[in-house]
């Protein structure tokens, strides 16, 4: 007998699949929040790692993005985006050399927190003869990169002043990683504007000492809407509600999930069914998977090549059946592949490359 193939047939699992319908409906929520409250959205690519989902998201109007890592930024200039922000530290000198080549072909900018670092870029830029956009980045509570709010973030910003034209100081970067995720709304939103009065305070003390701001980021998707409109703030980083995931989707409902991962059921019992793929297709940093459209049936383990399943009742499971799994998290699960299937209503769209897929410098 046959099995029952039911889902895309023509493609063979496991693939990554993004559904572009979500994404259209994520990019205009996002796209909406930010005119209405009159900020300037960057969108992360740490999220994506896709030069076709780029390009894809500038034709729907987003034409600055930010990324983890210089080889982000690299697959992101290649795709055509002219403002680019690596939204970290950038240090050594074959690194430092590499983006200061970058920054001759689009604007790039880095953030530092480090003065020894800042001269490391200034002699990289200046060698190439380029210039780089420089934040300062400013701890705005995760204790993890850049310098105290207030005084040091000013002295760093006048050690880069005197490294002009190598350097052009842009402004200020505070991004709260630790708390996008709090699953209580109140107590992320006021964490959130504590972090950004920090941040906003510091612009103030580097205006107040006569260095011009242009440029004060940060946020991500699960506080857009509580930064969003933050006086003094002027634009937000999101990445994740692009593609979104179960447990992202689960702290902030209003991004749809896009990514999922269609696998092919291949072995059935009564009380579990196993897919083809497990965690070297399907991050499991950030919890457990679910299954698309089958709210009942339970992801009870995800080993190496496969996640075994325990249907709902009543679930009608055979050997040949695919299923769409929900990563708990989108950006991991990107790294874990080369290319992506776009599809619309059931139909595929485009095949792209994920190309900073599996890269870490
Ligand atoms: C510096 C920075 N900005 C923004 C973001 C985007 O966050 P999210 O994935 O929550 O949208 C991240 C995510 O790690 C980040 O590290």
């Amino acid at each position: 007998m046959t099995p029952a193939v039911d889902l895309y047939p023509e493609l063979d699992t496991p693939l990554a699949l993004i559904d572009l319908d979500t994404v259209d409906r994520n990019a205009a929520a996002m796209r909406a929040l930010a005119r209405e409250r009159g900020v300037d959205v960057r969108v992360h690519f740490k999220s994506l790692k896709c030069g076709g989902l780029a390009k894809y998201l500038m034709a729907a109007g987003f034409d600055t993005f930010l990324c983890a890592k210089l080889n982000e930024a690299e697959v992101l200039v290649d795709a055509g985006v002219k403002d680019v922000l690596v939204a970290n530290q950038v240090v050594g000198p074959v690194k430092a050399r590499r983006l200061a080549a970058l920054a001759a072909r689009a604007t790039v900018s880095v953030c530092v927190d480090d003065a020894e670092n800042v001269d490391e870029l200034a002699a990289a830029a200046a060698e190439v003869g380029s210039t780089i956009g420089v934040l300062v980045e400013v701890d705005v509570g995760q204790r993890r990169c850049g310098v105290d709010p207030g005084e040091p973030a000013v002295a760093l910003a006048r050690h880069i002043l005197k490294h002009a034209p190598a350097l052009r100081f842009f402004g200020l970067q505070g991004y709260a990683g630790h708390i996008q995720m709090l699953p209580d709304l109140a107590e992320r939103t006021a964490q959130c504007r504590a972090g950004l009065q920090l941040l906003v305070d510091t612009r103030r003390a580097l205006e107040a000492a006569g260095i011009p701001v242009a440029v004060v980021t940060g946020a991500g998707t699960g506080t857009a809407d509580a930064a969003a409109g933050f006086s003094g703030l002027t634009e937000i980083q999101p990445g994740s509600f692009v593609l979104m995931d179960a447990a992202y989707h689960a702290a902030c409902p209003t991004y749809g999930c896009a990514l999922s991962i269609l696998t092919t059921v291949v072995s059935r019992r009564d009380e579990r069914y196993v897919l083809d793929a497990g965690s070297k297709a399907i991050s499991k940093d950030f919890g457990t998977p679910v299954i698309k459209g089958y709210p009942t049936d339970r992801v009870i383990a995800v080993n190496e090549e496969h996640t075994i399943v325990a249907p709902g009742a009543g679930a009608v499971v055979q050997v040949g059946n695919r299923r769409e799994v929900l990563p708990a998290h989108c950006c991991a699960t990107m790294n874990l592949h080369r290319s992506c299937v776009a599809v619309r209503g059931g139909k595929v769209e485009a095949v792209w490359a994920i190309e900073a897929s599996g890269r870490y410098d």
